[in-house]
């Protein structure tokens, strides 16, 4: 099977094995060893010094602790979204009680940093902005370093700048420290070629200031917990084992393989996927300006549906695509984040120029 929906995403052999070991005492020396390495590795991803804590949840979770650990209700946060994901994060911003302004780009569009400028200006001061790296849903990615610079201009104090990073992180660069990021999200099922799962997430000595007096309600979530656990390299609660054999056994692929070689294998195989869907004379969806290296939204032509496309991909080619939902337009998303070459891409290509009569 050719897996290419954007996450989760094919585990390499080593994975599997190492998903596959029996189980630790979670408060054990082993158990230690594991979450040890396992987060000093998070953090050469992660570009930071501070610690990253692992969740036992899919991504979604993770956003979750981001929003509770560091606002309060009636806080002013400042959602931009640019897709599904992002206003997801402004949903759980409002579920909890944030007073939540959106600022929301057009599908297929990345968020302009002279719109949020102008947006915090008009409006702020804000206490926390959240933003997407990567919007899987229409294959774009931020420019995160300048929307945090103006973020970081906008007011004194500035505000907390919380970052989903599910589909970019160990993929394409988040220079977490450098940047100013408070809080960066990201999840085991993506680039990090391990099962769903586990969140991975980053607080800064600022999200940790806010969380001082942070008032929405959390338990299952609360980062105060997950710290002082974390500082004998434990979880509060009984962590998922299986996926995080899975996440160190990847993590160690990808110190081995360098990080700066892991983004520019990312780099490659997102234009290879690109080039290939224009050979085929398709257009894609996203602006050309910010196009992701972890996932490809290409539009279909004239006359074809993208729920017939994928099923035949499927049914007769073995691969199986994502769908979206970009009103007006039939789109196809082809994932190429983690455990991918440039020969699974070629197969794509192969079987949607036959489905196309390309
Ligand atoms: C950008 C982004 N944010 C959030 C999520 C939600 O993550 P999960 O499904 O792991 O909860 C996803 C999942 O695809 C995602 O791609």
């Amino acid at each position: 099977m050719n897996l290419r929906i954007p996450g989760p995403t094919p585990l390499p052999p080593q994975v599997i094995a190492a998903v596959g070991q029996q189980m630790i005492n979670h408060r054990g020396p082993e158990f230690e060893a594991l979450l040890r390495e396992t987060s000093e590795w998070l953090r050469v991803f992660y570009e930071t010094d501070n610690d990253v804590y692992i969740l036992t949840s899919s991504g979604t979770g993770g956003m979750e602790a981001a929003i509770v650990n560091t606002l309060s209700p009636g806080d002013k946060v400042l959602a931009v979204t640019i897709g599904v994901f992002g206003n997801r994060f402004a949903e759980i911003a409002e579920a909890y009680g944030a007073n939540v302004t959106r600022l929301s780009s057009p599908l297929g569009q990345a968020a302009d940093p002279a719109m949020v400028a102008e947006k915090l200006a008009a409006e702020g001061p804000f206490k926390a902005v959240l933003l997407t790296q990567n919007e899987t849903s229409s294959g774009v990615t931020n420019d995160v370093e300048a929307l945090a610079k103006v973020i970081h201009a906008a007011s004194d104090p500035s505000p907390l700048i919380l970052v989903d990073g599910i589909s970019g992180m160990g993929a394409i660069r988040l220079a977490t420290d450098a940047w100013g990021l408070d809080v960066v999200v990201s999840g085991s099922q993506k680039a990090w070629m391990a099962p769903p799962g586990l969140s991975m997430i980053c607080f800064s000595q600022r999200a940790w200031n806010a969380y001082a007096s942070a008032k929405m309600p959390r338990f299952y979530f609360d980062m105060g917990d997950a710290r002082k656990y974390g500082e004998k390299y434990q979880t509060p609660a009984t962590p998922n084992v299986a996926a995080l054999y899975g996440l160190h056994e990847g993590l160690r692929m990808m110190m081995a393989e360098g990080r700066e070689n892991v983004l520019a294998r990312h780099q490659h195989i997102g234009e290879y996927c690109r080039q290939g869907m224009l050979n085929l004379g398709l257009t894609l969806f996203a602006d050309p300006a910010h196009y992701s290296n972890t996932v490809t939204a290409a539009n279909l032509p004239e006359g074809f549906k993208a729920s017939k496309v994928l099923d035949e991909l499927r049914t007769k080619y073995d691969i199986i695509g994502g769908a979206s939902k970009a009103p007006g337009v039939e789109v196809i998303r082809i994932g190429h984040m983690g455990w991918v070459n440039d020969q699974e891409i070629d197969e794509v290509c192969a079987a949607l120029g036959k489905i196309l009569g390309r």
